[in-house]
């Protein structure tokens, strides 16, 4: 019988970045994250605890260089190892080439995507940051991909996602691997890039303290603060140093996934809430006014 894997956390992105040293002052200084580990020209940033839930690679380019899944640990990686095989998915066993994550698998995903995938990271010992966002964790990315349908059963098949809504029909969906309403959210296109990556605030007090603080750092808010339809987060939207576009948010919506449904709320449209497929971005109807797809 199968063996599951399951994912339960996004717990790092690691950045190619163009402009390195102001992507390390804008994760510092406006995030509020502090480094843990500068090693060959790599910084490691940490949101609180982990050894990193951000990492800076200088480059030519700008994106993302790869993506760290934490797994429950029921199985171990060489377990693991052995059903991404069987499901006839190529991967490979990693050892002492990150600092802070001894032991990880490398793979790819169907949308070329490479994701690490481990069970055990360091703890950090530095704590929340004094200053700047403070954003309460990393917590979802959402990309545009190539191989669309693919990528999306591969979340589901081979690290236990589950569905929860979708925007239009073959546009974009949102997948979760905990209780949150979206861990990821891919959105088709014929190239892999990314769209997103979203940090969880505290409040809608924290929320516009923020935009305070991005402003003051010379970051403008692109979009919001609105009420998401998918998820009904209320979000903004600014670039980061390099143009990768950055949301921060709260109030997502909370997956009961025995029951299928989620944890009521006074705007959810329907009671009980499920997922779905919604027409529109926003509850208030407020319209982005920026093309993140041009971006
Ligand atoms: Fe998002």
């Amino acid at each position: 019988m199968a063996q599951i894997i399951k994912a339960f956390r996004l717990a790092y992105v690691d950045f190619y970045a163009k402009d390195a040293a102001k992507m390390v002052d804008y994760y510092t200084k406006t995030m509020g994250y502090r480094v843990t580990e500068e090693r060959e020209g790599v910084t490691y940033l940490s949101n609180a605890l982990d050894h990193h839930n951000i990492v800076i690679t200088p480059s030519t380019e700008k994106g993302i260089r790869r993506y760290g899944y934490q797994l429950d640990g029921k199985l171990s990686l060489e377990e693991v190892l052995a059903e991404l095989h069987i499901k006839g998915i190529s991967a490979s066993i990693k050892e002492g080439e990150k600092p802070g994550v001894a032991k990880l698998i490398e793979l790819q995903d169907p949308a070329g995507n490479t994701l690490e995938l481990f069970t055990e990271i360091e703890q950090s010992k530095v704590g929340y940051g004094s200053s700047g966002i403070l954003p309460h964790k990393l917590g979802h990315i959402a990309f545009y991909a190539k191989n669309f349908q693919e990528t999306i059963e591969f979340y589901q098949q081979a690290l236990g996602f589950e569905f929860t809504d979708q925007i239009g029909v073959g546009f974009a969906n949102f997948l979760t691997c905990n209780t949150d309403h979206h861990v990821i959210n891919i959105v088709a296109s014929d190239e892999t890039r990314l769209h997103h990556i979203a940090f969880q605030l505290k409040d809608a007090s924290h929320q516009y303290a923020s935009s305070d603080v991005l402003a003051k750092h010379g970051y403008p808010v692109l979009w919001g603060p609105s009420r998401h339809t998918a998820g009904h987060n209320i979000a903004t939207y600014h670039h980061d140093p390099d143009k990768n576009v950055v949301e921060l948010y709260t109030d997502m919506d909370v997956l009961i996934p025995e029951l299928g449904i989620f944890e009521p709320r006074p705007w959810h449209e329907e009671l009980p809430m499920k997922p779905k497929v919604w027409e529109a971005l926003s509850a208030w109807g407020t319209e982005f006014n920026v093309d993140l797809a041009k971006i």
